[in-house]
């Protein structure tokens, strides 16, 4: 079993694709994320330089004194198995100091992902009023469905949701970029999965270019201190 493993992670690096996030020249885009899914920021400058302003800490560090991040050479940034605590502003600037890009991403904890199956009568999370001063707005802002994982046959697919907070005629944001340096926890603040049966016709196109992610749950009780296993590509169903 575990030689089958290592063959099957040895195999996988071609199909390890990560999610290349863009955002318009000079602009600034927030977006939510799921962490231990690895991202490449867009930054298209051979000289890009890149600084990481953490939510609880204001001063900026340069990127390359971050571990698990890499520069590539085109000047895009690889952030590897990214954790909460990495939420923050990631400014990328040319040699000149001038902006090109800014991202303020929220990675969202992936060891608390609501999981529910809307076929077996699982609930998502529902919509919650918090007083945070004013009073505002919890609620999951979910992605479109992912395409159907088999086709002329019955199978299933599957969406993300991110947690996410509005003040009322306010733009809404993800909730941690929302909340900022308050020592806030709510049990409502989880990033959500949401799976549901389907049954599509065949377009081949499709059933190949299915995004994935990955996730741990630590269920093992006993093992758990001595135990790692991710499936990428497995569906948790099947
Ligand atoms: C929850 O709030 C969001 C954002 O205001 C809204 O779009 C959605 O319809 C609400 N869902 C429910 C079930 O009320």
């Amino acid at each position: 079993m575990l030689t089958t493993l290592l063959l099957l992670s040895l195999s996988l690096p071609t199909l390890w694709t990560q999610v290349l996030i863009s955002c318009p020249y000079k602009s600034l885009c927030q977006q939510a994320l799921l962490s231990g899914n690895d991202v490449v920021l867009q930054c298209d400058d051979p000289k890009a330089i890149w600084y990481f302003s953490s939510i609880l800490e204001e001063d900026p560090l340069l990127v390359s004194s971050m571990p698990n991040t890499k520069r590539l050479p085109g000047g895009s940034l690889q952030l590897t198995n990214p954790q909460p605590t990495q939420t923050g502003l990631y400014h990328c600037q040319d040699s000149d100091s001038s902006l090109i890009v800014e991202y303020e991403l929220d990675f969202q904890d992936v060891t608390t992902l609501h999981v529910t199956h809307k076929d077996l009568g699982q609930k998502p999370l529902q919509n919650e009023t918090l007083r945070l001063g004013s009073s505002v707005l919890i609620f999951t802002h979910w992605e479109r469905w992912q395409d159907c994982n088999r086709c002329e046959e019955p199978g299933e697919r599957k969406r993300l949701g991110y947690c996410y907070i509005e003040e009322p005629l306010e733009k809404p944001m993800p909730c941690w970029l929302y909340l900022r340096a308050q020592k806030v926890q709510f049990s409502r603040m989880r990033p959500e999965l949401q799976v549901e049966a389907c049954l599509v016709p065949c377009d081949h196109f499709k059933e190949t270019s299915q995004p994935y992610f990955i996730f741990d749950i630590y269920r093992l009780g006993k093992l758990t201190n001595n135990m790692w296993l991710t499936c990428p590509l497995a569906s948790i169903y099947r």
